[in-house]
């Protein structure tokens, strides 16, 4: 009998990931990549060539749990004949309802009232204090359309909101949303929220002349990557006054969250926990087995991305 092909999970994977990869492959919990046929990696895993040189020969496949895969150096793959596959779709509405509740909690200071309530300072909000603003009526600007943009779009409808957005020309603009370019499009809005990959182009795609060119008092949101937005700009922006308040889920050296924003009392920091949701961490899990169960079938991957 020919021995199981090896698949190597270095991720957290859910268990239903666990339990239809067994079925056909013996599956190792972290430890060594060397003779795996598959390596399951997330986000929070640089897969470079070094990587993929010490799996060795056997290695098919670069399977990122996460849609996002700027941590896998694709051109490597490419070159040593691996393929790469991620986890789109979904994820999709589990993010865009996250970054509608940074939008709503980083607007309304839900963060810093809940935190007031927690030490029983009540305050004075029936004054002047905690005071907010509202989504109805504002400008929202998502940076951005592809999947997870378009979906925060649909889940705004009910809030009476102006939509802009920055689009590729692939994505054609739905109706009641308009397009415009980066600079229109951060200058006319009250809310921002960041919906792009990071590549070397998005690299500090919000940085410090992006911010000066927000409205005074803006509220700028991501859930996409840290790295999209310049966090020194960002922490001067807010710190200065210029900026509002930020509402973000990530940051651009994981699991490191600077000093500076966790001392702002008009940031809400969460721990990436866009897609920590149980049906979609399922979803995920599954749609990342099923890429793994292809490939080493022979089979091409339902997610393919080299
Ligand atoms: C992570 C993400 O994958 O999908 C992405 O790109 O960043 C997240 O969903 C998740 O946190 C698992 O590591």
């Amino acid at each position: 009998m020919t021995a199981r092909p090896r698949v190597v999970v270095l991720s957290t994977l859910p268990p239903v990931g666990h339990e239809l990869l067994r079925q056909q492959f013996a599956v190792e919990a972290g430890g060594q990549v060397a003779g795996a046929a598959a390596i399951v990696t997330d986000p929070s895993i640089p897969a470079g060539g070094a990587l993929l040189d010490s799996a060795g020969s056997s290695l098919q496949l670069v399977a990122n749990f996460g849609v996002g895969y700027d941590n896998i150096d694709l051109d490597a793959a490419r070159a040593r004949g691996v393929r790469v596959t991620n986890t789109p779709g979904v994820l999709t509405n589990a993010t865009a309802e996250l970054a509608v509740a940074l939008m709503l909690a980083a607007g309304r200071r839900i963060a810093e009232a809940d935190a007031a309530v927690r030490r029983d300072d009540w305050g004075r909000p029936d004054a002047d204090e905690l005071i907010g603003r509202e989504l109805a009526g504002a400008t929202v600007g998502l940076v951005g359309f592809g999947r997870i943009g378009g979906r925060v779009a649909e889940l705004l409808r009910g809030f009476e909101v102006r939509l802009l957005v920055t689009s590729r020309s692939s994505y054609a603009p739905s109706p009641g949303v308009e397009r415009r370019d980066l600079l229109e499009l951060l200058g006319a809005s009250d809310f921002v929220s960041v919906h792009v990959p990071l590549t070397a182009e998005t690299r500090h795609l919000i940085d410090a002349d992006a911010l000066a060119a927000m409205k005074r008092g803006a509220i700028l949101v991501n859930t996409s990557r840290g790295a999209v937005v310049d966090t020194t700009a960002l922490t001067d922006a807010l710190r200065a006054g210029h900026l509002g308040a930020a509402g973000l889920d990530v940051y651009e050296d994981e699991p490191q969250v600077p000093q500076g924003l966790r001392e702002l009392p008009n940031t809400v920091l969460l721990p990436h926990i866009g897609s920590a949701t149980a049906t979609t961490r399922d979803a995920m899990a599954r749609l990342c087995a099923d890429n793994v169960i292809a490939v080493l079938d022979g089979r091409d991957p339902p997610t393919a991305v080299v």
